[in-house]
């Protein structure tokens, strides 16, 4: 017998290649994020805006059940998602995180499984670093063990901070997590918070499902928190800070202006401009009042229909700022049916008489390459706060715009 040495190092030499290739076409197929998990901005509620680190089951348990018996659950809230703090001091002998037993005495699973039989899901909160903002556990160097706790605990969503992170990268960081998570292997949405620090806008669509534009909101219209090293800012802020990153947005990957701070104590014209401008920037909707009690206007604004409409519309396309007006703003959106969502909104703080000329106007969305033209044909106009048609686009529009507040409207093709 002959024996061929170069060719039988050469198969071998083969066969090894073959190996890194499969290889690397098996990471490749198994780290992902799970697609199709938020085709339109995610609706909830989240711990963080009223109760920060006072977390516990029944507080939550609570919440879940006034979702359903406040009727939001009917206008598309689902997740709701204990925000920091509701960790143990120390993870278990094998490194598994564990929930504070005196805050979760019946342990998340149960709190999870409560939640689901509502119809609701339910989500939870780490960090990339050490530790989190509220100095609780975080999942560095615990990430595929934390992503398995969660899938075991029926975790549908997971808000990622960034604290304790400064000699992070923040890709790899999110890329590590969001590979844990789909190796752990139950569908959980991935909610970047870095705050824009690192442009997520540039590369996070395909790592995960929304990404924090700015900083944290704080409960107001139009102030500056600060924090001494950082600052929390109000509505008007976020809008004027995130505007600018619409083109990066679109069906399974938001961009994310922070929660919302409706029912928190703005007075109702603030708290209706909050929810508009949120809902025409195709904003994630996570309330973080107190849902079990609610006055009558913030139930009515975080449960009109017509506005969340325009949240949720399936084009996904985050609405921009066409034309100011001294204090008057005014955002288009346009819609999967060929309507467009229009909103006045006053920043002044005084009362205006707006006029408003359509035939004047030359809409063009730059990104959605789409045009608005009010010459071809007349729109009808359904103002979506009043829940009333108001007119034609074929008449001059004549309103009064109250301070801080807005007249929110759809246009009807
Ligand atoms: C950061 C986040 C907030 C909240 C807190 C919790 O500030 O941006 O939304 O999660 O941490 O500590």
């Amino acid at each position: 017998m002959t024996f061929d040495f170069e060719t039988n190092q050469e198969t071998k030499h083969m066969k090894k290649i073959m190996l890194f290739l499969f290889l690397l076409g098996a990471i490749n197929i198994y780290s992902q994020k799970f697609n199709n998990l938020a085709l339109t901005p995610p609706m909830g509620w989240n711990s963080w805006n009223k109760i920060g680190c006072n977390v516990d089951e029944k507080t939550i348990r609570d919440i879940a059940d006034a979702m359903v018996s406040s009727g939001m659950k009917d206008c598309g809230y689902r997740y709701i998602v204990i925000d920091d703090c509701w960790h143990d001091s120390i993870r278990d002998a094998q490194g598994f995180i564990r929930a504070n037993p005196a805050r979760f005495p019946s342990g998340i699973k149960a709190l999870a499984d409560y939640v689901h039989s509502k119809g609701l899901k339910f989500g939870i909160y780490s960090d990339a670093g050490n530790h989190t903002c509220g100095g609780k556990l975080g999942s560095r160097g615990h990430e595929y063990q934390d992503a398995l706790t969660y899938a075991r605990w029926g975790v549908d969503y997971l808000k990622y901070d960034w604290c304790q992170c400064d000699d992070l990268n923040a890709k790899g960081a999110y890329t590590t997590i969001r590979d844990a998570l789909y190796s752990a292997g139950r569908p959980i949405v991935l909610s970047i918070c870095e705050w824009g620090n690192n442009k997520p806008w540039e590369w996070a669509a395909g790592i995960g499902h929304l990404w924090r534009t700015t900083g944290d909101i704080f409960n107001c219209f139009d102030c500056q928190k600060k924090y001494g090293t950082w600052s929390a800012w109000g509505v008007l802020k976020i809008i004027d800070m995130q505007e600018q990153y619409r083109k990066y947005a679109g069906p399974d990957h938001w961009n994310d202006p922070d929660m919302l701070e409706v029912g928190n104590g703005m007075p109702a014209n603030e708290d209706r401009a909050h929810f508009s401008i949120w809902c025409m920037s195709a904003a994630p909707l996570i309330s973080g009042n107190d849902l079990s009690r609610m006055s009558k206007e913030t139930l009515e604004i975080l449960t009109n229909k017509e506005v969340i409409a325009i949240d949720q519309d399936s084009l996904g396309i985050q609405g921009f700022r066409q034309s100011k007006i001294d204090s008057i703003e005014v955002w288009y959106k346009p819609l999967k049916n060929g309507d467009w969502a229009l909103c006045f909104l006053n920043r002044g703080s005084k009362p205006v008489n707006l006029e408003y000329d359509w035939k004047k106007q030359v809409i063009k969305d730059d990104v959605a390459k789409l045009e608005l033209k009010y010459d071809l044909k007349p729109y009808t106009i359904r103002d979506l706060w009043a829940k009333k048609v108001i007119g034609s686009t074929d008449k001059v529009l004549k309103t009064y715009l109250p301070s801080h507040d807005v007249l929110m409207v759809r246009l009807l093709k």
